[in-house]
């Protein structure tokens, strides 16, 4: 099989993450016998100082003719001036917007073997095992805003189109058809217009398409409690995208270790765009510190959603699971024991990936 991707590595330690993908996609090349290529591109801040824009042109003309992007992370304190034009981080929003990359798979997995890494007790953490779609491309982080001319009233506004709620309440329940059958969607229908509108035409699109899986809403504030008090108890859960972002930040801090967990926003056609669910982490940035396997992970969801090797998905999963299993860790998730560096840690997720092959 030949697939094309184009890797953006970006700020922070954006690049030793990517890095360590690119390692491991390799090493599931050589292993299997595909034919991949790579394509590294400038985005966010790096690309501001090179090119006076976090995405430039060429990189979004790459990443449009990919089979899938992966990204490390993007900014840092170097681009923060509140009065800068632009943002490293609207480069990635650009990037979502201009390929439509309407919905945000985030899975919140405890890893068995880091379960005591969790700020929650083992026994509210054991078997958690979510997946959000957060929508990506609309809502308030899209809507119009703007500042009084006085500099003393601003508003942002959030709105949703019912065809922009239909396309991410269906993919969201097949998803739940193919796990454990049940879907959460969720709101704040008792005090806004447009989450009325959602409740609707989700509990519509549920009776009519999906009236086999188990449906129900949750109230936001609700659900920050929920995700808390009793995580296991959710398999797919749907929501707009500013509640989806702060809800998905929540649900990562569950299995305690954000330098486990993948993300993956996809639209209609291909390409898919593939992250890391945590930041650039400037402070720890080119110190051989950071984990890599959040990284490795989303490069496993790009070879099952974009490239269509959930074979090849499900090997790099398992040798992320060998590698955990013998032992090692970076320092994120070594609970202040002995650890191995970025490079270490996507060497031996590489050789585990060339051993599995039988
Ligand atoms: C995320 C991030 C982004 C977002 C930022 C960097 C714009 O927090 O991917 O969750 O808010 O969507
Ligand atoms: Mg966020």
């Amino acid at each position: 099989m030949r697939a094309s991707f184009v890797l953006l590595p970006g700020d922070g330690i954006g690049p030793e993450v990517t890095a360590g993908a690119h390692k491991v996609l390799r090493a599931v090349a050589r292993t299997y016998g595909h034919d991949f290529e790579f394509d590294w591109r400038p985005v966010g801040g790096i690309a501001i100082d090179e090119f006076g824009d976090p995405l430039p042109l060429s990189t979004l003309e790459a990443c449009r003719s990919a089979d899938a992007i992966i990204l490390g992370a993007v900014g840092g304190p170097k681009w923060d001036d509140p009065d800068a034009k632009t943002r490293p981080e609207a480069g990635l929003l650009a990037l979502r917007k201009e390929l439509d990359l309407f919905a945000n798979l985030r899975p919140i997995t405890a890893h068995r073997q880091l379960i005591d890494a969790s700020p929650l007790r083992r026994d509210l953490i054991e078997g958690v095992d979510i997946l959000f779609f957060r929508e990506l491309t609309g809502g308030i982080y899209f809507g119009d805003s703007s500042l009084s001319e006085d500099g003393r009233v601003a508003q942002s506004v959030m709105e949703y189109s019912v065809g922009e709620i239909e396309r991410i309440v269906r993919m969201a329940a097949g998803a739940a058809r193919e796990r454990r059958n049940r879907l959460s969607s969720v709101d704040k229908a008792n005090v806004l217009e447009v989450s009325r509108l959602w409740r609707r035409v989700a509990a519509r699109v549920m009776s009519e398409e999906f009236p086999d899986v188990d449906y129900e809403v949750v109230l936001v504030d609700a659900m920050a409690m929920h995700l808390i008090s009793r995580p296991r108890d959710f398999d797919v859960v749907v929501t707009g995208n500013l509640f989806g972002d702060i809800l998905t930040d929540e649900g990562s801090m569950l299995p305690g270790s954000l330098g486990m967990l993948p993300s993956a926003s996809l639209g209609e056609e291909q390409p898919g765009l593939y992250e890391p669910i945590h930041g650039s982490a400037p402070d720890i940035a080119g110190q051989d510190l950071a984990n890599p396997l959040a990284t490795i992970l989303a490069a496993a969801m790009a070879l099952r959603h974009s490239v269509g090797l959930a074979d090849e998905a499900a090997a790099v999963e398992r040798a992320v699971d060998s590698v955990l299993d013998s032992g090692m860790r970076t320092k994120d998730i070594a609970a202040g024991g002995k650890f191995f560096g970025t490079e270490a840690m996507g060497d031996a997720v590489a050789e585990a990936v060339a051993g599995s092959a039988a």
